[in-house]
């Protein structure tokens, strides 16, 4: 039968019924999604205590800056793009009438702005609650370096938070001889597609692998492995850290995938959690009560998750711990953890 041709009754109803499957089986795909997501329900207010997120521009962390904002605390959105960051600054005073949110800039992908920024903090900031490490790049076939040196996804993902957070670590202790501070890490379910070999891998070699796509996983990877170490570094001090996957939420996280693949993806968008789905474990893990002292843990859908089981091997974080320091030139001077 040619395209252009009415199809017989029969054909009519088998190809009624494929789309009814079709569209029932998305759709049930969504209510299950929205239905184990998990939601942070609690109205805990935040006034008097400080909030960090990076990335607070655009997506996830923009929306998490929003929510924490509405909860009165002070927000100290670290951006790259200023211009974006200035409009989701005011965008988010207008609404929520909480003027004390302010924009730092920060490049997580170089050291020297990762130190101008953590001086700027340090010398104007008197405390710091909670620290979110939210900004994240994912490249997808292109292979980029950092200023200084480093695989782009694993200088920003990883190697810039792990030197944010010894720059910024006095000021959380000093907090935390009041009150509890908390390090929230957003990592990904894909740190399960890594290959990291953690004994000689961390460096990544911009020539080494490929495809691209795999360093998010590789740096996602690191994540946890930095969480779980820090967490034990940090017994005793009042200040807990833990992780987390968002869940596939609909943000600008995809933009940089191939073409074709965008077109297809983006037909699927819709069925991706939205940004106010995919702040809730976020939220969870910052603000919930229910895991007060709750250190190096990994979570997901507001609740405990399971990484891959060798995220667990003290050997392996302490190896990333001590690799990441040499490649960051922590200095003799600076906090040591
Ligand atoms: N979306 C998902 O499905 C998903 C799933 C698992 C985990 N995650 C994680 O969730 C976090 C938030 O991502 P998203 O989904 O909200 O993506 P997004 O919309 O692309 O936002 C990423 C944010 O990170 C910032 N950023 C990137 N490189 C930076 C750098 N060098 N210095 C400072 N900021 C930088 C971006 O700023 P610019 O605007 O300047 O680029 C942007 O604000 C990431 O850690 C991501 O890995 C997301």
């Amino acid at each position: 039968m040619a395209w252009y041709e009415i199809p017989n009754t029969n054909a009519v109803s088998i190809y009624s019924a494929l789309l009814f499957g079709v569209l029932t089986v998305v759709f049930v795909f969504r209510l299950w999604l929205k239905a184990t997501c998990g939601k942070f329900e609690s109205k805990v207010r935040l006034d008097g205590k400080t909030v960090l997120i990076t990335g607070a521009n655009s997506g996830i962390g923009k929306e998490t800056a929003r929510d924490l904002a509405k909860r009165g605390a002070r927000v100290i959105m670290a951006c790259r793009t200023m211009e974006t960051a200035n409009k989701a600054r005011d965008e988010i005073i207008e609404e929520t009438k909480n003027e004390n949110c302010i924009v730092y800039p920060l490049d997580l992908s170089s050291f020297k702005s990762i130190r101008e920024f953590a001086a700027n903090v340090n010398e104007n900031e008197e405390r710091l609650d909670i620290l979110i490490h939210n900004a994240g790049y994912a490249n997808y076939l292109t292979r980029a370096v950092s200023k200084d040196g480093i695989e782009m996804t694993m200088a920003t993902n990883h190697y810039g938070p792990f030197l944010m957070t010894h720059l910024l670590i006095d000021l959380l202790k000093k907090t935390a001889k009041k009150n509890p501070c908390r390090i929230v890490v957003v990592a990904s379910k894909t740190h399960t597609l890594s290959y990291m070999d953690p004994n000689n891998d961390f460096h990544l070699n911009p020539v080494g692998h490929f495809p691209p796509s795999d360093l998010y996983g590789n740096s996602k990877f690191a994540n946890i492995l930095f969480t779980f170490e820090l967490a034990r570094r940090l017994a005793g001090t009042n200040i807990t850290s833990n992780c987390l996957h968002p869940g596939v939420v609909d943000s600008g996280i995809w933009r940089n995938m191939p073409i074709p693949v965008n077109y297809v993806f983006n037909i699927f968008r819709s069925f991706l959690k939205t940004l106010e789905e995919g702040i809730q474990t976020i939220l969870y893990v910052a603000l919930s009560d229910e895991i007060n002292g709750v250190t190096g843990r990994y979570f997901r859908n507001c609740r405990y998750g399971v990484p891959r089981s060798d995220v667990n091997n003290p050997d392996w974080q302490k190896a990333l711990w001590d690799a990441s320091r040499r490649i960051v030139k922590l200095k003799a001077n600076d906090p040591f953890i």
